[in-house]
């Protein structure tokens, strides 16, 4: 093995300055970690960093940083990280073996030698812990940590724990807004109890339409999560028009159609981005590309992105699927009405991508079967 070189202090500067305005604007807790270990490891010439988030519920630590090893979760209280944690205080050992709070396990899992081992806590916005900083074996000649290390490394934490808190406060106030929103979703799906699975299939038919599209994983994700509301303006409509057996007449038919404006009205003001997705294809996945959908008869570009791709996904998920009004159709006859909406009802582009990829969208639906 070929020892490297501490940085100069230079050297260090520069360092900092590349990852501080990096940390500091970056929103997702994964790449954050991934920043703030690169950054760690690179400053004190460590070969591995690592950032331990403090399960409190669970009284675990994990990581998904142990550069290219999966996450790994371990009891809080072993190890120096756990010592670390229960103290709080900084540690290091430069002869990890020889080190009673050292925990073997880890090296075990992995298949990794530590020699030396330095970590120090993390707090959170109200200065309760939220983890532990820690790098492992040191590159240089020397193989051992010092208190410069020890100090530069507090100094990132200091610049980090900010955007760390805000980001994991984030991802909560997500995954709080994705389980409302499923909710809400199946709450009106519960009215008309045909629909079974419905609204998660469209979620991922449309996720994976928007990616073959040429959207980008975030956005698709905001379609998988936006789109389960489609239909919640369903929750209005009178049992006797939307469980009827048979053909709606003309008037029950326009009764029906203001299910687009009213789950539009239910979601426009939010000021969340989930939401307002959401409110776009409750009142759009009507509308047809030639200008003869509902309810504002939008043509071509004027419907929005979400608005056609949510059209496809609906119509393919109805069709494919029994309904009180009729029977499931066949794969060839959805493909032949495709083909016959391709640049009438859908989106040209869209309705091709659709059909060059149809197999993928049948494992769709038969992986969430309502059966
Ligand atoms: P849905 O059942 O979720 O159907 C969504 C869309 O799939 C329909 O929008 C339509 O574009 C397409 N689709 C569904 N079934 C068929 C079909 O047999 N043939 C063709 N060509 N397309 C089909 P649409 O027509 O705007 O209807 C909106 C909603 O109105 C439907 O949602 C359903 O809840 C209700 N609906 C429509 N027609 C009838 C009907 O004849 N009887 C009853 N009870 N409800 C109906
Ligand atoms: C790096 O070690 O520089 C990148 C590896 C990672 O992203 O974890
Ligand atoms: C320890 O903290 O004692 C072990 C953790 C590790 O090796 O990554
Ligand atoms: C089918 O599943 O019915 C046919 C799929 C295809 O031809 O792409
Ligand atoms: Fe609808
Ligand atoms: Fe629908």
């Amino acid at each position: 093995m070929s020892y490297k070189e501490e940085l100069s202090p230079d050297e260090k500067l520069k360092l900092l300055f590349e990852y501080v305005g990096r940390i500091a604007d970056e929103k997702k807790l994964d790449n954050l970690l991934h920043l703030m270990a690169d950054l760690g490891r690179r400053l004190v010439v460590a070969d591995r960093c690592t950032i331990w988030i403090y399960d409190k519920k669970k009284n675990e630590l994990w990581t998904k940083v142990a550069h290219g090893i999966p996450e790994i979760r371990i009891p809080a209280n072993t190890g120096v990280v756990g010592h670390v944690i229960s103290t709080e205080t900084e540690y290091f050992t430069n002869n990890a073996y020889d080190d009673p709070n050292f925990n073997k396990e880890v090296d075990k899992k992995t298949g990794y030698r530590t020699k030396a081992l330095l970590a120090l806590p993390l707090y959170d916005n109200e200065g309760s812990i939220l983890g532990a900083f820690q790098a492992v074996n040191k590159m240089t000649e020397a193989e051992a940590f010092s208190e410069g290390d020890i100090s530069i490394l507090k100094m990132v934490a200091s610049y980090s724990e900010k955007s760390i808190s805000n980001a994991m406060l984030n991802e909560e106030i997500e995954k709080t807004q994705k389980e409302i929103i499923f909710l809400m979703a199946e709450i009106g799906e519960s009215r008309s109890k045909e629909t079974g699975n419905h609204v998660k299939r469209v979620a991922e038919i449309s996720a994976v339409l928007a990616r073959l599209f040429g959207m980008d994983d975030d956005e698709a994700e905001l379609i998988r999560m936006a789109s389960p509301m489609h239909d919640i303006g369903k929750v209005a409509i009178p049992d006797d028009i939307l469980k009827k057996p048979g053909k709606l007449t003309n008037e029950e038919f326009d009764h029906m159609k203001e299910h687009t404006n009213i789950g539009h009205k239910l979601l426009e003001n939010s000021e969340r981005k989930i939401i307002k997705a959401s409110s776009i294809i409750a009142s759009q996945h009507h509308e047809k590309w030639n200008g003869k959908g509902y309810p504002k008869g939008l043509k071509e570009e004027e419907i929005h992105p979400y608005g056609r791709i949510s059209a496809i996904a609906d119509v393919f998920d109805a069709l494919a699927s029994p309904r009180v009004y009729k029977p499931a159709w066949d794969h060839e006859r959805i493909k032949k009405l495709f083909v016959e909406e391709k640049g009438q009802h859908f989106d040209p582009v869209m309705t091709q991508l659709f059909l060059d990829n149809y197999d993928t969208f049948v494992e769709i639906i038969d992986s969430y079967s309502d059966i």
